[in-house]
């Protein structure tokens, strides 16, 4: 019979993938999604595939719904991958971030844990929980200490917290993948790669005269999407339930991206992009790197693609967009 997996945050970018992945593996696959005025902005990322799916309304924030889906679907495996996922944007909206991001992580456990606690749990945490710490040679890893610097890295703090403290208490199967950014065309269009690569592709095009950004200066450990649900997969498969870093072990800075991605285009970022104070952060995250031995040697996981080839996967999706569009 085949497998069934629930995900939450169905319709995000890492959803998305997922969901494909896991049909080409032949599993069935149900979702969660919000409820919406506009419902086809809301299912944009999976209409290519939405008969094959079995779409539930609900919110991580009513326990009672993610219940009710749990014990209706009967999953195998739970990816929880629902948030509210924008750093920024988490210092703007501190008490929501952390009412979706961490109670809503303890809702889905505590639904596991009444209604099916054979299912096998995936926790999306995020690199972002390291905030301002790394290890002396450089590199974040499993072990490195956990000090976050936004609302955002607190709220997935408690969730990573609370989902080892489950699996311990209550033996549960609940895993963390600790995942380094990842982009892809279907990046949410105010992060920076998707802000970044549309907006040179605009000015290439003359439809756009210049790109306004925060801090150039942060470094990010940048991976694709596609790779990374690949690891989520494994990780929710291994034979007992542990925690992952996810990454690529390279870091660039915002600048590097911006310089490589026009330069592909066949033009200097210094005579487009300007910096305003509106895109910056009230504590900035300087340095992110990761080191993924474990989940290469444990899992055998290996990402197909390097920074270069994401963001020609960026450039041709953004390409096509606007010219479809002019
Ligand atoms: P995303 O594109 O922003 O998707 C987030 C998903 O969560 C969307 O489907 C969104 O639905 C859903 N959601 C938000 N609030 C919800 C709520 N209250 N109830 C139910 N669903 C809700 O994020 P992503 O890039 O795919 O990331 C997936 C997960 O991995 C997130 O938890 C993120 O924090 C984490 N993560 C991401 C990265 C990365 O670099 N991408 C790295 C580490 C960890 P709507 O469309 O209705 O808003
Ligand atoms: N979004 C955005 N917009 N970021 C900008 C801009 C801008 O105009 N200008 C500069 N940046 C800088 C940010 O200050 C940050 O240092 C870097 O670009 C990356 O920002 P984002 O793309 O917003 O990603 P993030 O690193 O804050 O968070 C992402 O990665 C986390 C894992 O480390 C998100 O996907 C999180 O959900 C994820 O957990």
């Amino acid at each position: 019979m085949a497998k069934r997996a629930l995900i939450t945050g169905i319709n995000g970018q890492d959803g998305s993938y997922l969901t494909e992945y896991l049909l080409e593996l032949g599993y069935h696959v149900g979702g969660l999604v919000r409820r919406s005025s506009v419902a086809e902005n809301q299912t944009h990322r999976i209409n290519n595939f939405i008969d094959d799916i079995e779409t539930i309304y609900a919110d991580l924030l009513d326990v009672s719904t993610i219940e009710q889906a749990i014990k209706n679907f009967q999953p195998d495996e739970v990816y929880n991958l629902a948030a509210q996922s924008h750093v920024r944007i988490s210092f703007d909206m501190p008490a929501f971030t952390a009412s979706v991001n961490a109670i809503g992580a303890l809702n889905v456990f505590q639904a596991i844990r009444t209604s099916m606690p054979s299912a096998r749990v995936y926790q999306a945490s995020s690199s972002e929980m390291f905030g301002d710490s790394v290890d002396p040679d450089g590199f974040q890893r499993e072990s490195t200490p956990m000090h976050p610097v936004s609302p955002y890295g607190c709220s997935k703090l408690f969730a990573y917290s609370i989902a080892r403290n489950y699996r311990k208490a209550y033996k549960l199967y609940i895993s963390n993948g600790i995942l380094f950014n990842h982009e892809s065309p279907r990046r949410g269009s105010n992060f920076v790669s998707a802000k970044l690569v549309q907006a040179a592709i605009r000015i290439k095009l003359n439809k756009q005269s210049t790109l306004v950004l925060g801090n150039l200066d942060s470094y990010r450990d940048w991976g694709h999407s596609k790779d990374y649900v690949r690891a989520m997969h494994l990780i929710v498969n291994h034979t007992e339930p542990s925690d992952f870093v996810v990454a690529t072990g390279e870091t660039h800075s915002v600048r590097d991206i911006c310089q490589m991605v026009f330069e592909k285009l066949d033009m200097n970022y210094q005579d487009y992009v300007r910096q305003d104070s509106k895109y910056m952060r009230p504590e900035e995250l300087p340095y992110l790197k990761g080191d993924c031995s474990r989940i290469r040697s444990v899992l055998g996981w290996i990402p197909e693609y390097n920074l270069s080839m994401l963001m020609d996967d960026m450039i041709e999706y953004y390409f096509k967009l606007e010219k479809a569009s002019t």
